[in-house]
């Protein structure tokens, strides 16, 4: 479903990506951890076709990101760190919009609308601005709008950064929501249990590169040094010679 081949990006004199691989089926749940600067939020651009790779290849359900960028943007749903929702528009006007954009029409925006606000808990505050809204309620708002276009795909960048453990509990049941209704699901974290929590496979990346991957039991084996090893021992030892 997500195919990224060697994909490198640069921001000039900064490699933010340098040939990065790696593939996720349908269903999956794939975890990408990094410390801050791996290059976690510029793969997940180039998958919603927000920004072009300088090279390789990235397709999404067969489409290249690219070359067939509609295509692609039709299937997924983003939320997290590079989305926006917008402050000026209430969380209604923002979903509508966002369902507009995913080409459905009038009718079906509206319905899609309605019952993302009442999945998310948002049918009360839908008619006021989201400036007014709280961290958590945005929260919600970011997560339901990835799913208006009922999108095969979804992208989720660091999607628990700043929440609070309940907020952050709320998304994990979301993401195993998804996970049961056979979407297949891209996760950057920086919290390590979550991903253990959360994925079925996990990809470390650290200074634009892949540097390990795997399930989390098998990692944990791998790299974790000891018997009972976390993911957290996995991290520090493959990035132990970091700044
Ligand atoms: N628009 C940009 N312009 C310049 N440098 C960028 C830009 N976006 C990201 N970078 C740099 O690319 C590297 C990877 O960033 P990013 O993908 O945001 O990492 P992460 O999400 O894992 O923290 C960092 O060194 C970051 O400073
Ligand atoms: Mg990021």
């Amino acid at each position: 479903m997500i195919e990224v081949t060697e994909v490198s990006k640069r921001f000039g004199s900064t490699v933010a990506l340098d040939g990065v691989s790696l593939t996720a089926s349908a269903g999956a749940v794939v975890g990408l951890l990094g410390p801050n600067g791996a290059g976690k939020t510029t793969l997940v651009r180039i998958l919603a076709t927000l920004l072009a790779p300088d090279a390789g290849t990235v397709r999404i359900a067969g489409h290249d990101v690219v070359r067939d960028a509609r295509a692609v943007r039709q299937r997924i749903g983003l939320a997290g760190q590079s989305a926006a929702v917008d402050e000026l528009l209430t969380g209604r006007e923002n979903l509508l919009l966002i369902a507009r954009l995913y080409g459905l029409d009038r009718a079906e925006a509206r319905q899609r609308t309605d019952a993302v606000l009442e999945r998310f808990d948002l049918t009360e505050a839908a008619r006021r601005r989201v400036r007014t809204y709280s961290g958590g309620m945005r929260r919600r708002l970011d997560l339901g709008a990835t799913l208006v276009g009922r999108p095969s795909v979804i992208l989720l960048d660091e999607p628990t950064a700043g929440l609070d453990p309940r907020s952050r509990r709320e998304v994990w049941e979301f993401v195993d929501q998804l996970a049961a209704g056979g979407a297949t699901v891209l996760l950057t974290s920086q919290y390590l249990e979550e991903l253990e929590r959360l994925a079925h496979r996990v990809v470390v990346i650290d200074r634009g590169r892949v540097i390990a991957e795997g399930e989390p039991d098998e990692l944990k084996r791998l790299f974790g040094g000891h018997a009972g090893a976390t993911l957290d021992d996995v991290f520090f030892a493959l990035t132990a010679n970091d700044a």
